[in-house]
């Protein structure tokens, strides 16, 4: 297996990884949270200059960590979209010009597709066919690999808001603060799930996309509402929601298509009672189910690394005038 150095800078984390068969010799993450925390959301400009400052710093650390010398990487991987239009254009023109010096092939990675590798870094066993669930904080999506792994078939999406964004604007309703998916997740510890029924939107059958602006709102309704309202319960409430909303499209996704293995990868994917709620249904109806550990659930480079080795299978290379799609879809 070739030895790929990869670079992420989709949106607000820094990382570089490098990977040598299958195994992650490091995978430095430089998250901009705390940054953009004061302004409760990520800010473009904001997220594109830290980039720039950090990628050369994560690079160097990075190789410290591999303890592996230039010469032996085989190629250079880097994520060309969706995301932050100048924070990608950080990452490209940096592994552009690592590809140059090394005089080793670019590889453009889908930041979606690496979403779904993540799965793959964990269970190396794992091969299509298999349907994937990406829930991530700009894309909620259900994923056919049914016989190539880097070519699924989209069988449903969002129409509005992705299920991590739908956490981070009830954080921000709540004010506990940003990244609010592991914020809720937390207040949610000590509230009633049951205490509030928030809307589960689009759940008949065969439609097979998402919509979760109809329980942000529902959140929003329900806290005007009542001034005294005990956070932990909305909180939770609205955890449930969306985890009951994602595993129900999932199941609907299986029954249509007939799949036995069910992947969950992106950074909603590491929510402990959606990996909890979702362990159990796979086991009561037989599937095998594939969650990366938490750290490669969210935004890495390891898994922009192990999209990488597939595409390269498929000789697919960027050239040099690879620039940046921040609305790359499949
Ligand atoms: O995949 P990711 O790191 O970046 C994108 O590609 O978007 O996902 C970030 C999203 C954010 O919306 C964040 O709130 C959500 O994932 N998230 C979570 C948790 N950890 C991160 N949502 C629910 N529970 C979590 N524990
Ligand atoms: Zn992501």
């Amino acid at each position: 297996m070739p030895s790929i150095l990869a670079i992420e800078t989709s949106c607000d984390e820094t990382s570089v990884s490098i990977l040598k068969d299958n195994q992650i010799l490091s995978n430095i993450i430089s998250s901009q949270i705390d940054i953009h925390a004061v302004f409760g959301g990520v800010v473009p400009e904001v997220a594109a200059r830290h980039h720039l400052k950090n990628l050369p710093l994560v690079f160097e650390k990075a190789i410290q960590q591999a303890d592996i010398s230039l010469s032996q990487i085989d190629a250079i991987a880097v994520t060309t979209g969706p995301g932050l239009a100048g924070s990608l254009l950080v990452g490209i023109s940096f592994a552009k010009g690592v590809a140059i010096a090394l005089e080793k092939p670019l590889i453009g990675v889908n930041h979606l597709l690496a979403h779904v590798f993540a799965a793959k870094l964990a269970f190396s066993e794992l091969e299509p066919p298999y349907l994937a669930l990406l829930v991530s904080g700009g894309h909620t999506e259900l994923l056919m690999f049914e016989n190539s792994s880097i070519n699924p078939v989209l069988l449903g999406r969002t129409l509005d808001d992705a299920a991590g964004e739908a956490f981070d604007k009830v954080a921000r309703l709540l004010e506990i603060g940003y990244p609010g998916g592991p914020a809720i997740e937390q207040l949610s510890l000590t509230g009633n799930p049951y205490k509030y029924r928030f809307p589960r939107a689009m759940l008949e059958e065969g439609n097979l996309n998402f919509s979760f602006s109809g329980v942000k709102t529902s959140v929003l309704y329900t806290l005007k509402e009542n001034e005294k309202i005990c956070k932990p319960d909305i909180a939770a409430s609205f955890q449930e929601a969306v985890v009951d909303v994602l595993i129900e499209k999932t199941a609907m996704a299986v029954r249509m298509t007939g799949m036995k293995k069910v992947v969950v990868v992106g950074g909603v994917a590491a929510n402990s009672r959606l990996r909890e709620k979702i362990t159990f249904w796979a086991k009561e109806n037989d599937l095998q189910i594939y969650i990366p550990p938490k750290n490669l659930c969210t935004d890495n480079a390891a898994m922009v690394a192990r999209a990488a080795i597939d595409l390269m299978k498929n000789e697919s290379y960027a050239s040099l005038n690879v620039t940046a799609d921040p609305a790359l879809s499949f």
